[in-house]
């Protein structure tokens, strides 16, 4: 499996958000599968840590490239320093949330958000997707998240940046499969990792927590499958309810247990920003 896995996608990984929690994750389960890995986040220091532990326990080659992604011109740099390496996989993984009404949340921050969850994946998958072809196999993995299937109040411009996520890899998945490129969306319900927190959601009051080592090995292991992928029983079965039950219902269900969330965590509904990433009570 680890030979095939890294004929495929290998030599090299690219690992965006890679300085906690899933991405962490990711880098690890790619080292242990015998990929190289470009480790990207703003956290230099993390990355250097995770690096040491990767090439230490995997003997794999690691290279930090510390970046800012809301920064417009983030791709440069990621891009010189992947030239020359054959980069088969990657892994669109950085984000971050905003939680509150919207019209109370700062608009600086909002647009931040768009350029982390939604620009950066789509200008990752522009600027690798040439290179991937030219191979004629390798892959694209986007982290989504089950906000992606349906509007969030109280989450609505988080959920909107993984809607776009969400459609952008699907089409992608359709479009590069042709040319022996796999693409698929994560799309993870509530993971235990820094985000929840940082949103301020008690991660210990959600349902389904998940190990982020989990989501990412899983999601590994479906790469070549389906165009999206929820990891864990109980979000897939939120995901069905909420897009089954007629729209209106299943938006207003979704807001009634963000604002749940929100509350019980002791939060009022005043504006909350979580940088980096985003959960929710259906992440949850
Ligand atoms: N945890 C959940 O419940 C959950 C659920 C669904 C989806 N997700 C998604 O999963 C992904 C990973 O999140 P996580 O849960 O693992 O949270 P996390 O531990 O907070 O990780 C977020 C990562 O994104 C990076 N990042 C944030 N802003 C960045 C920026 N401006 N430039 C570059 N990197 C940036 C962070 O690195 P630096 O701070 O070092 O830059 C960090 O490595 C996100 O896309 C998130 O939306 C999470």
């Amino acid at each position: 499996m680890s030979d095939d896995f890294v004929k495929r996608f290998g030599p090299w990984a690219v690992v965006t958000g890679a300085s906690s929690g899933i991405g962490a994750e990711f880098a690890r389960e790619l080292a242990v599968r015998g990929l190289d890995v470009v480790i990207s986040a703003r956290r230099a220091d993390r990355l250097e840590q995770l690096a040491d532990d990767l090439r230490r326990a995997h003997s794999v080659r690691v290279e930090v490239v510390p970046l800012d992604l809301e920064r417009p011109d983030f791709i440069e740099p990621l891009l010189r320093a992947c030239a020359d390496k054959d980069v088969g996989l990657v892994v669109s993984n950085a984000g971050f949330g905003l939680k509150g009404e919207h019209h109370v949340l700062d608009g600086a921050r909002l647009t931040a958000m768009l350029n982390v969850n939604s620009h950066a994946p789509m200008l990752l998958a522009h600027a690798f997707a040439p290179r991937l072809i030219a191979r004629g196999r390798g892959g694209i993995l986007f982290t989504g998240s089950i906000e992606g299937f349906i509007g969030f109040p109280w989450s609505a411009a988080y959920a909107a940046t993984k809607a776009f996520v969400m459609t952008l890899g699907e089409a992608l998945w359709a479009e590069l499969r042709a040319h022996g490129v796999d693409v698929m969306v994560l799309a993870p319900g509530a993971t235990d990792t820094d985000a929840p927190t940082l949103q301020g959601i008690d991660k210990h009051q959600l349902a389904g927590l998940m190990p982020p080592a989990e989501v990412a090995c899983q999601a590994l292991d479906r790469l070549g499958g389906p165009p999206v992928f929820v990891p864990g029983w109980l979000n897939r079965a939120m995901v069905r309810f909420l897009t089954t039950v007629p729209r209106r219902l299943g938006v207003l269900a979704a807001g009634k247990g963000m604002r749940d969330a929100l509350r019980r965590s002791g939060g009022s509904m005043e504006p909350v920003e979580g940088s980096p990433s985003g959960s929710s009570p259906f992440e949850s």
